[in-house]
């Protein structure tokens, strides 16, 4: 007999439906899967085998083959077992086939019949709504997350907890609960503004970095608090949009970075990959690919602290997939997309020693080689997309242990924040920019949106050729001078605003300069 169950593969965040189609005849008794299944499925063999006879199917007197169509498309992972068992019950007589038709079944099964979670349960399911199907059933474990595809999508979820469970539905004996939407969203604590005293330039910098999407470094010795307020970072942007969580979440579930019983991430991600990340955890690997940080970290922020010490590979390697907001991981049986576009937000020494540009401090101890050494660590592209670059200097151990100031908190500053992200939508929306962010303005947007007048073009180039900046810089200062008048509310770009825009290029000066 010949029965067929449905499934969903996943390449990337692409669901592809996978056809589980399963043939019992007479004869010695065998299990043989074919249509490219890689070790992980032949093992479903051993699964399904077992929960088979925990509901009193033994499978000893058949000659089954199970395949798995298309049969172009490489199938791996225990995601396919509650399919297999379903297509393979029904094909030994054990249920009406046409029963299966219509559902759409994920689950790893264990060896007692129990279903376990499986990764990227989201986009699976939103593949299942786009090809049709009416109704899914999905571990329990994943239905906060399965939840969310029923509610927008409109398609039925239902849990289960075991294979009997499923068999006794499908077969009108028992019912299968709905998958329940999380109470709990994925909201990441958010570390508060008004904790950091003083510091007035490197808050307004984290203020203009949220407003506008760009990226920035802070350059400072140790203790200066450049960790501490690059923390503060997620607290000022804005929600994610619906379309935007669908996304995040996404990619969360198939990394299996989904906290279990959470619903829809909601919070901008927050991604603090320690400096001895291999090339493959921040960029992403394995097979099938699975999204790295860089990934984990789309729309929302990539923290890399002590920017110097990461691989120097690893760095060059997110050069790509920060130009194109996308990263390809290529492996020898398989390649995937995975969205990448995430606000890099970075922290540095400016020496081996941290005083270097400092002098009026501390004096800086190392010989002019090694600060340059030390530099070129730190890959010239990646450090040139980065539109806001300045110094942090530790505030004096007075304004520390003094009684605490009136600092302004997050809530306030996010609201200056929201109303020039809005303004930018307003463009965006008019069709004015190609971007919904100052950050990504094309050189034409900025033609448009972000020209000077006559006197701020001569100081602007004046200051460029004054500190030697190129030409690429000078895009930059335009695009964050763009962000300062969004601030204000303000239409026309003034002088003011490329002076102090220019300002946050600290890196582009030759250290000659600074090592005085
Ligand atoms: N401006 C500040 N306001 C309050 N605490 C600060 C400030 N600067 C530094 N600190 C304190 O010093 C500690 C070290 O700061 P940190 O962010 O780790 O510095 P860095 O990353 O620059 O080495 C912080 O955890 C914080 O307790
Ligand atoms: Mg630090
Ligand atoms: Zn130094």
């Amino acid at each position: 007999m010949l029965a067929t169950a449905h499934t969903m593969a996943l390449v990337g965040l692409s669901p592809h439906p996978v056809r589980v189609e399963v043939h019992s005849g007479r004869g010695t008794a065998s299990f043989d899967v074919v249509g490219l299944p890689e070790a992980t499925v032949r093992e479903s063999r051993v699964r399904v085998r077992a929960a088979l006879g925990q509901i009193g199917v033994p499978l000893h007197s058949h000659a089954l083959t199970v395949n798995l169509a298309p049969a172009d498309l490489r199938k791996i992972g225990s995601v396919f077992d509650l399919a297999i068992a379903l297509g393979t019950l029904a094909a030994v007589g054990g249920m009406d086939g046409l029963l299966l038709s219509d559902t759409l079944f994920l689950g790893e099964l264990s060896l007692t019949g129990a279903i376990h979670p499986v990764r990227g349960v989201l986009p699976r399911l939103v593949g299942a709504a786009a090809h049709g199907f009416h109704r899914a059933v999905v571990p329990r474990a994943n239905g906060a997350e399965a939840a969310i595809v029923a509610r927008a999508e409109g398609l039925e979820v239902l849990v289960a907890d075991d294979l009997a469970s499923v068999v006794a539905f499908l077969r009108g004996e028992g019912a299968l609960s709905a998958a329940e939407p999380s109470g709990t969203e994925v909201h990441d604590p958010v570390a508060d503004l008004s904790d950091v005293r003083g510091q007035p330039s490197a808050r307004q910098a984290l203020e203009i970095a949220a407003a506008g999407g760009h990226d920035l470094l802070f350059v400072g010795p140790a203790g200066a608090g450049k960790t501490m307020l690059a923390r503060r970072m997620p607290g000022l942007l804005p929600p994610l949009s619906d379309e935007e969580a669908l996304v995040v979440t996404a990619i969360h579930s198939v990394a299996g970075a989904l906290p279990e019983g959470h619903g829809l991430v909601r919070t901008r991600p927050f991604r603090w990959p320690h400096h001895s990340v291999s090339d493959a955890g921040l960029l992403g690997s394995g097979d099938p690919p699975r999204p790295g940080e860089v990934s984990l970290a789309h729309d929302g922020v990539l923290f890399l602290d002590e920017l110097p010490e990461f691989r120097r590979s690893a760095i060059d390697g997110l050069r790509q997939p920060l130009e194109d907001g996308a990263i390809r991981i290529t492996r020898a049986k398989s390649s995937a997309t995975f969205p990448a576009r995430p606000m890099l937000l970075a922290a540095m020494n400016p020496c081996p020693c941290g005083w270097n540009g400092f002098d009026g401090v501390r004096v800086c101890t190392c010989t002019t080689d090694r600060v340059r050494h030390y530099r070129a660590r730190v890959s010239g592209p990646i450090l040139d997309r980065i539109d806001l670059q300045l110094r942090v200097e530790p505030v004096h151990v007075a304004a520390l242990v003094g009684p605490p100031g009136r600092e302004e908190c997050t809530s306030v500053v996010r609201r200056r924040v929201l109303a020039a992200r809005a303004m930018q939508a307003e463009r965006w929306a008019r069709g004015e920019t190609s971007a919904s962010t100052n950050a990504r303005l094309a050189p034409r947007d900025l033609e448009r949106v972000a020209a000077p007048d006559a006197t701020g073009r001569a100081v602007l180039e004046a200051l460029l050729g004054q500190r030697g900046m190129s030409a690429r810089a000078y895009g930059k200062v335009l695009r964050v001078a763009r962000t300062l008048a969004d601030l204000q509310g303000r239409t026309a770009i003034t002088s003011q605003d490329l002076l102090q825009a220019a300002d946050f290029r600290v890196l582009d000066r030759p250290i000659d300069a600074e090592a005085a």
